[in-house]
């Protein structure tokens, strides 16, 4: 039986909902994930694949999980089991908040580099005009000592608990406000720097011309885990931030204004990487490190350079904690509603495990030859667990979402829900195809594609 105690809380405003479900979904993803993850599958053509499973299937879900909150105002599991009697259901839940945290523990590994980021521009080793070798040496000694990435990992995990642990609106909202604008203008000021750097032009045709042949299966795949990822969908974490929506706000404009937000971040991050990356001569598909060997490039040919490198890994740090603050609260809350844990004894715990469990990604690259080459599979494990969390899990669980809003709960309810404060939604009858058959067969597609060509990374 789900209990709802006094250590839940509640957005302030729906503005306040809007900072915290945009801090959810900027991160890491946008920034990192998304600029290499394009440059590794040929870059157009997949990025365009990717905005169109953002508009089609990525705003359906995410309406769908934030109907579901608001009507249950309880974490993943709690909600699935007050809307049905179903065993089922709740382990769908019940994957979602593992998802969490395996997605936790590697993010919070690459959210610790940022970290180092910050102590290298504070150290002035951005301050003068510095080569793609130069940048890519400054990158492994941090990400190969092992001591150093193990220490990183765990620092972030320790901010993150001690956000989560004083609740949603105290910590969330107010982290939030005051650094995604700031974060907006030094993007801006970073994609106007980059395109005027010569040889940007490549870069620009690189992420917008669409050349299907670079387009593979498992690039389909990755487009759909990238969309999900990036909007924070899947594994419920969008149904714990409903669940703390206020009453009387505006759903389906707040949720869609997040989505358009977290893409035109993804969108800008590209603008700024690809242009650079043509520039000084590195090759897109460089993979995880994309983004920390790039950009210390450009740094060195802005006026202060040093002072925007500062900023700019600071930022990104803060929106890498307002992620994984998301990520860690989907599972807190569900301790706290469901097994009667306080809101402090679940952020430590829960986050000290976290801790344990990404030490072989903290080593995956180059720190440990066994994590770095996985039993021999030829990936490292943070890539691994990139995959397999970051885009299997989250795919079967936005299918199983699509399944239960659709068919089971039913549409009508959830409109009921999305649209419980008297704001009506525009493109109902669109909603309901989709979430009914367009998003669940087009998932499965890619799935099945996925299987039968045994390409799963
Ligand atoms: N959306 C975050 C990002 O793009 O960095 C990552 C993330 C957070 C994924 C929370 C899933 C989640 F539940």
């Amino acid at each position: 039986m789900a209990l709802a105690t006094s250590d839940r809380g509640s957005w302030s405003s729906r503005t306040g909902f809007i900072l915290a479900a945009a801090g959810s979904a900027v991160g890491l993803g946008n920034i990192w994930r998304f600029p290499y993850t394009a440059g590794e599958n040929g870059g157009g053509a997949w990025v365009l694949i990717y905005l169109v499973f953002v508009l089609l299937i990525g705003i359906p879900v995410l309406l769908a999980e934030l109907s579901i909150g608001r009507k249950t105002k309880l974490n993943p599991v709690g909600s699935f089991e007050a809307l049905t009697k179903s065993k089922f259901w709740p382990w769908v839940g019940g994957l979602g908040v593992l998802t969490g945290f395996g997605i936790l523990a590697f993010y919070a590994v690459v959210a610790g580099w940022t970290l180092a980021y910050v102590y290298e521009a504070v150290t002035g080793a951005f301050a003068g005009s510095i080569s793609a070798e130069q940048s890519s040496a400054i990158f492994s000694n941090i990400i190969s000592n092992p001591g150093l990435a193990i220490l990183l990992t765990g620092l972030f995990l320790l901010l993150t608990i001690l956000v989560v642990r004083g609740g949603v609106s105290k910590g969330i909202e107010k982290t939030t406000k005051v650094l995604m604008p700031l974060l907006v203008i030094i993007l801006v000021i970073l994609a106007f720097r980059s395109v005027t750097l010569p040889g940007g032009m490549a870069g620009l045709s690189y992420l917008f011309a669409p050349d299907f042949s670079k387009l593979t299966g498992t690039g389909i795949m990755t487009a759909l885990g990238q969309a999900l990822f990036s909007l924070s969908l899947g594994m419920g974490a969008m149904i714990t931030y409903g669940s703390y929506f206020p009453d009387d706000a505006n759903l389906p404009a707040s949720g869609v204004q997040v989505a358009f937000f977290d893409t035109a971040i993804a969108v800008l991050a590209g603008i700024i990487i690809f242009p650079a990356l043509f520039s000084a001569g590195v090759a897109p598909d460089g993979g995880a490190g994309l983004v920390f060997v790039v950009l210390p490039t450009i740094f060195g040919s802005l006026p202060a350079g040093n002072l925007f490198a500062i900023a700019f890994y600071a930022l990104l740090a803060i929106a890498a904690l307002t992620s994984t603050i998301s990520l860690l609260e989907v599972c807190v809350s569900y301790f706290v509603d469901n097994r009667g844990w306080s809101r402090e004894k679940a952020a430590w715990i829960l986050g000290a495990v976290c801790f344990g469990l990404a030490i072989p990604s903290a080593l995956a690259n180059g720190a440990s030859p066994f994590f770095s080459d996985f039993l021999g599979s030829g990936f490292d494990f943070l890539t691994i667990q990139n995959n397999l969390w970051g885009n299997f899990s989250l795919t079967i669980g936005a299918i199983l979402i699509c399944v239960f809003v659709g068919w089971i709960w039913g549409v009508d309810k959830a409109l009921g829900s999305i649209e419980s404060s008297g704001h009506s939604m525009a493109g109902k009858a669109l909603f309901r195809i989709l979430i009914r058959f367009v998003c669940p067969a087009a998932i499965l597609a890619v799935l099945i594609f996925i299987v039968i060509t045994g390409n799963f990374f």
